[in-house]
């Protein structure tokens, strides 16, 4: 089928104008904007949303619409794509993107929503016809109409080779990962299929918005107070974490408007508490975070800090994020310092520190439920551009740390050239100067952080980003 062909219009028939839903209007321009300009959903769509009110277009429940159908599009588009494969006669690469993106889209309706059947392909058929031209809606018609011949078990039986032929390349597209993250996130978690399908499933999931009281500035409880029982609960892990619920509103509360409170996965705030509270012998005064934009951390490192007494250096190499950094931790009630500057070359004294974060920049794997896009932006070779800083910024943070004292190196990447193979490459040449320290007691109460002595949390067993965390003391 040509999805340029123009069948001639029939003789008399009026021609109808397209309709304008302006839910999938929208829904198509974010597509297009991540697929055109590498634009990140989670900052595309807030905007549009914006304008969309304003506009008079749009109620919360068109909002709440746009985003899903946004965000579960760009989550399945492994198995959209295989599916939508077997319905066109050629190679997808060869279909144009905006054609693509409004397949997409469709296909979502059709196989991850309730939407009935008729509407999706009628919406999808009029999105088409405005966005792409009356011929090529016709090519969009005729695939949808293929596609809502079967349900999405159906087709994930036509187009996923069966588990036992190859089980990496069944779950990438019965989950929609990419092959590679497939394996990697296999090899990280081990044992079996159970275990890595229910994580796969728990990348494909919106997570929870979870919120920080920064210590020292706000509590869980006022957080809970201000929100009501209806919209909120107290985090799993974390004693500073509230978790919304539908319908809750981060903006809708005082301490976070006020700063005293933030957005912030749990895994992130068990990572500084972790260092936090690691066993030191000797004085507990200067901490630093070497790797601290945009901040989320340093707040929190901040708070528990000064109430100990102690100061916080937080440093970042690129100078607007050292600026969110400084926006975080305004008003924190003891004494920080925020600088711009370049980890791996550190203008700080060695040994000068008693406790060390470096939270290194990675692939994000471990942060997937968040960014729909991003398993599909990031390749193998990502790895090795991130390995050679990832090793220099700890070797630096082991250098900053003084004799007993802690660092943490910490990713929001499971994938295991990120996280234990360069702490063991790093500790190699530190042979009887710096040993790792068990950081599982550090997080009472938390289950299943493994064998030790580093930990790895999990979306799919503790609901939060796959944060890893190595404690590591100098010892010589
Ligand atoms: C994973 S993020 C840190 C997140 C932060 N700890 C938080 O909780 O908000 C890594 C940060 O390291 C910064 N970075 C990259 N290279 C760096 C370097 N050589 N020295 C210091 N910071 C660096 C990045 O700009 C990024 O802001």
């Amino acid at each position: 089928m040509n999805e340029q062909s123009r069948a001639p219009r029939q003789q008399g028939k009026p021609y109808r104008r397209p309709k304008k839903d302006p839910v999938r209007m929208l829904a198509f321009e974010a597509l297009r904007a991540v697929d055109e300009r590498d634009a990140y959903a989670n900052l595309v769509l807030p905007p549009l949303l914006r304008k969309a009110r304003e506009k008079g277009d749009f109620d919360g429940r068109d909002a709440a619409l746009a985003t899903e159908l946004v965000y579960g599009t760009l989550r399945r588009q492994g198995t959209y794509d295989a599916v939508i494969a077997a319905c066109v006669d050629r190679p997808l690469r060869e279909v144009d993107p905006p054609v693509l993106d409004v397949l997409s889209l469709g296909a979502h309706q059709l196989l991850g929503t309730r939407i009935p059947t008729h509407a999706a392909v009628s919406a999808s058929v009029e999105l088409a016809r405005v966005v792409l031209g009356d011929g090529r809606a016709k090519f969009v018609n005729a695939v949808l109409r293929k596609i809502a011949r079967h349900d999405l078990d159906e087709w994930l039986e036509q187009v996923a080779p069966p588990y036992d032929d190859d089980p990496e390349e069944h779950l990438a597209v019965v989950h929609s990962h990419p092959r590679w993250v497939v394996s990697a996130l296999w090899d990280s978690l081990g044992g079996g299929r159970a275990g890595v399908e229910d994580l796969l499933e728990a990348d494909n999931e919106r997570p929870e918005v979870t919120l920080v009281a920064r210590p020292g500035r706000a509590t869980a409880d006022e957080l809970l107070d201000a929100l009501g029982e209806e919209s909120s609960l107290p985090g799993r892990w974390s004693p500073y974490a509230v978790r919304l619920s539908e319908g809750g509103e981060p903006g809708a509360v005082e301490a976070v408007r006020e700063g005293r409170a933030g957005v912030q996965d749990e895994g992130s705030q068990l990572v500084a508490l972790a260092l936090a509270h690691a066993p030191l012998e000797g004085p507990d005064r200067a901490w630093l975070d070497g790797c601290a934009g945009p901040g989320g951390k340093a707040a929190m490192l901040a708070g528990l800090a000064a109430e100990r007494g102690a100061v916080l250096l937080a440093s970042e190499k690129q100078p607007h994020r050292a600026g969110l950094v400084a926006r975080a931790l305004a008003g924190n009630p003891g004494p920080y310092q925020v600088i711009a500057a370049d980890g791996t070359r550190p203008p700080w004294r060695p040994g000068s520190f008693d406790r060390v974060l470096m939270d290194v920049p990675c692939t994000g794997l471990g942060a997937l439920r968040r960014r729909p896009e991003a398993r599909w932006r990031r390749r193998p070779d990502d790895l090795e551009r991130f390995a050679p800083l990832q090793r220099g910024l700890l070797r630096s943070a082991l250098a900053s740390v003084r004799v007993g004292g802690v660092v943490g190196y910490a990713t929001c990447s499971p994938h295991l050239a990120e996280t234990r193979a360069v702490v063991d490459d790093v500790l190699k040449h530190y042979d009887g100067s710096a040993e790792l320290v068990d950081a599982r007691p550090l997080l009472p109460g938390v289950p299943a952080l493994g064998d030790g002595p580093d930990i790895q949390l999990w979306p799919h067993l503790h609901g939060t980003d796959a944060m890893y965390l190595a404690l590591i003391r100098r010892t010589g």
